[in-house]
């Protein structure tokens, strides 16, 4: 007889408990433990067979990278998807995952490549709807509405290896090596080994969709993340037009790359200068805002911080942050405080990053600081200028990297000065005033008093 192996299987993080509890005792999810079955498929005990050990010299497939041609995607994947790989495409539901895996899954079949979509979410007629929507209807992408792992490993076996395979989404497969129900975490785990043996079998790229949880996590199997090759995350504010792609992981490539997209009436829109585009809302002259002179991965990017500094009403006074790390903020509140004699105990504190971006550079202390003093003593300031660097505890600006890319990037959307760290100056290009700071304290005085430092040569700085 064979044993039940029932047992309580966590939905957030994996682990197994024999009884049910209300916490999970390995991650602390609370109401997370479903009863699966996890025993293992019965096979009939069998000896291990022999098989060939390889020199570590030997025969490489020809090319283990293959670029899509969206210069979006390719970059954020490291330039292009890698052979035999799986990747992890997780995002929020209606974040257009599946526009851009179709548009991906098209651009790879116009360059020749097998490209097969299967839908477990969406019938054949719907995905089709979509590529009409975007005008993809020529692309010679093999469209199929299935959701057994057995079915799709035997038919994707057959003729030509694919390159590209993309599974919308795992959640909705199941495999009939584990018994448990569709949609939890054995099946889901269950599905996604499957696949991955696959992938490493028939050096396809297979690209998982996964949907994101309420608190931000790719639903249920974290451990999916552990066993793929790449995940990357889809991200947008829902009711703004940018949509973000980011490496979270990545075996063989940067994990600090982003691509830039735009959703439009008729799919997505690749956004190859996103700098002027993040700017390109912004109000000239008002108090509280300032241009940050950031860096994604390898590309500059200029961004618009904004801040409200308002006296609050409450004791202990709000303060709220969007799109950056709100201990940085009480950081940077805190310095102002000892250092440069700013009180903000009194105000509540508003910070936003404009286009839905999140930025987790030190170098955006500076922007930051300026944005909130700004607000604070109504001054706004100079509409032509860029500000970077890191605050230290003891009121220092410290140097960041890539001096020399930030200020050409503001030179190129038509900066014409930039308030920098004292250190920096012998990176900058010639074109463009600069003003260096040492310390916040300086940056403080110089926005009371003219709002906008002193010591750039040109103009009167106000707009
Ligand atoms: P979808 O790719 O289905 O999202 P996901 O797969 O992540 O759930 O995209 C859904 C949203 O995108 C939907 O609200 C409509 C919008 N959309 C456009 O604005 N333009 C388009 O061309 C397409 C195809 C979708
Ligand atoms: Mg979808």
């Amino acid at each position: 007889m064979v044993a039940r192996a029932q047992t309580f299987v966590c939905q957030t993080c994996g682990a197994a408990a024999a009884r049910w509890t209300g916490r999970c005792e390995a991650c602390g999810a609370w109401n997370a433990l479903v009863e699966e079955n996890t025993a293992a498929p019965r096979r009939s005990a069998r000896k291990g067979r022999l098989f060939v050990v390889e020199p570590l010299r030997g025969e490489t497939l020809e090319t283990p990278r293959l670029a899509c041609g969206l210069a979006e995607f390719d970059r954020v994947t490291g330039g292009g998807l890698v052979r035999a790989s799986v990747l992890l495409l997780g995002g929020d539901p209606g974040i257009g995952k599946s526009t851009l895996l179709i548009e991906v899954a098209a651009a790879y079949a116009r360059r020749g490549h097998r490209a097969v979509y299967i839908s477990g979410e969406e019938a054949v007629a719907q995905v089709r709807l979509r590529a009409e929507r975007l005008g993809l209807m020529e692309a010679a992408v093999e469209l199929a509405a299935e959701t057994s792992i057995e079915d799709i490993v035997t038919t994707l076996s057959h003729g030509r290896p694919p390159q590209l395979v993309i599974i919308d989404s795992i959640q909705t497969m199941w495999t009939q090596t584990v018994e448990a129900a569709p949609g939890t975490v054995t099946q889901v785990r269950g599905s996604a080994a499957e696949l991955i043996r696959f992938a490493k079998r028939s050096g396809a790229a297979v690209i998982l969709v996964g949907h994101v949880t309420k608190d931000g996590q790719i639903a249920g199997p974290r451990v999916v993340e552990h066993m793929v090759d790449a995940v990357l995350s889809f991200e947008g504010e829902g009711s703004q037009q940018f949509r973000i792609l980011r490496a979270i992981k990545n075996r063989f490539g940067p994990t600090d790359e982003i691509g830039v997209f735009e959703m439009t009436g008729s799919g997505l829109r690749e956004i190859s200068n996103p700098s002027a585009l993040f700017l390109s809302e912004r109000e000239l002259g008002s108090a509280g805002t300032a241009v940050f002179a950031g860096i994604e991965g390898t590309r500059p990017l200029l961004i618009e911080i904004q801040a409200l500094v308002a006296p609050t009403s409450l004791g202990t006074p709000r303060r709220a942050v969007v799109g950056w790390d709100p201990s940085r903020l009480s950081m940077v509140l805190a310095v102002l405080e000892a250092h440069c004699g700013v009180r903000l105990s009194g105000h509540d504190v508003y910070l936003n990053v404009a286009g839905g971006l999140r930025i987790a550079e030190p170098a955006a202390d500076v922007a930051v600081a300026a944005a909130l003093v700004s607000s604070l003593a109504h001054a706004s300031l100079s509409a032509d200028a860029v500000y970077f660097g890191e605050v230290s505890l003891s009121g220092a600006v410290r140097p960041v990297p890539q001096t020399a890319a930030r200020l050409k990037e503001a030179q190129k959307l038509g900066f014409a000065r930039a308030i920098i760290p004292e250190s920096a100056r012998a990176e900058a290009p010639e074109a463009l005033a600069v003003s260096t700071i040492g310390t916040l304290a300086e940056l403080v005085a110089d926005i009371a008093r003219h709002g906008v430092p002193a010591g750039a040569p040109s103009g009167d700085g106000r707009k």
